[in-house]
């Protein structure tokens, strides 16, 4: 098929899954991916212990995406890996997304998932809104320890979750790291951190946690996610796959992370406003749109931006 795509070596029959996040916390939600037109099958981001998240409201719809500060409630990493094995019958690719709050709680669920029926293990070292934790990859040193640790407990491919940067040494520096540590795929963008709506009628924030601040998802968000494939791209192109995400929600959208340097597009806001009818929908957009511009396959357009 036209949009069958290889994420670190491993099969994806589309180029469009859901992202970590909304609707992949319990097995019935996940099983509703699995039979939706999402290319893989991606989990909530776990904890070790099992999580209850921020006080609501946490999460907000906005006109052109969303607010979300939902300090990561999810039912703790052994369900996660007890989940998986009932979803293997769905032929799709599993993909485990891991959140420690201290370096061992990232090397005690990434040696677990490493025995466990999951395909690749993304590694979330970007989530914005927990109290008193700074995002671990906006700290190149913790980074490193982490990567450290995790890169040698196993076989399955490691991604990384990345946050925005929006400085080029910081690109610089991270892609060095992984390379360094030979980390097999990487996905950015996770929502913009620490951003604040602010509704004038109530004269309020439009969510509770952290007085207000939130991480931004959604069309505000897409060139921010669109600079970081790109840079990544070229600093990496040869070493790891990428996942675009961040605003897609049509095939147009996942056809410029595809020129960008995309091997495939996550969707959470999307997936969240519109259902798991989503996936099937934008596949289909992006094939059409493939097709009418003469591209064979996604890998024929792929990183091929034109300049200026
Ligand atoms: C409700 C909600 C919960 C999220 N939870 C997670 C999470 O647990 N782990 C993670 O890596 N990203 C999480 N994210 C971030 C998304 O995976 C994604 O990076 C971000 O929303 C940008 O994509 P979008 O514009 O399609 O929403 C969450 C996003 C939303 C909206």
């Amino acid at each position: 098929m036209f949009i069958k795509t290889k994420i670190a070596g491993v099969e994806f029959n589309s180029y469009v899954l859901n992202a970590s996040g909304p609707n992949d916390s319990t097995l019935e939600e996940l099983e509703i991916i699995a039979k939706s037109g999402s290319a893989a099958i991606m989990m909530k981001s776990c904890t070790v212990e099992p999580r209850k998240g921020n006080p609501e409201p946490r999460y907000v719809r906005l006109p052109l995406g969303s607010i979300q500060s939902m300090g990561l409630p999810n039912k703790g990493y052994q369900e996660y890996i007890k989940f998986a094995p009932q979803l293997k019958k769905f032929n799709k690719p599993i993909i485990a997304s891991v959140a420690g709050l201290c370096t061992d709680d990232y090397v005690k669920m990434v040696e677990a998932f490493q025995k466990s029926d999951v395909n690749l293990i993304e590694v979330n070292l970007s989530c914005p809104n927990l109290e008193a934790k700074p995002q671990v990859a906006y700290d190149f040193e913790q980074t490193e320890e982490v990567l450290s640790r995790i890169s040698g407990l196993g076989k399955k491919p490691l991604g990384l979750k990345l946050p925005p940067y929006f400085e080029f040494a910081h690109f610089q520096q991270i892609a060095e790291l992984i390379r360094k540590y030979k980390v097999s795929f990487i996905s950015c963008i996770n929502s913009v951190g620490n951003t604040l709506i602010i509704d004038p009628e109530t004269e309020t924030p439009v969510i509770k946690p952290k007085k207000g601040f939130g991480g931004l998802c959604g069309d505000y968000i897409k060139p921010i996610a669109l600079a970081s494939v790109r840079a990544f791209y070229e600093l990496l192109k040869d070493k790891v796959s990428i996942m675009g995400v961040g605003g897609v929600k049509s095939g147009t959208d996942a056809f410029e992370f595809l020129l960008a340097g995309a091997d495939a597009v996550q969707i959470a806001t999307t997936f969240e406003k519109e259902g798991a009818s989503c996936f099937e929908r934008i596949n289909k957009e992006l094939e059409e749109l493939l097709k009418r511009k003469g591209y064979a396959s996604v890998q024929e357009a792929k990183g091929k931006l034109k300049y200026l």
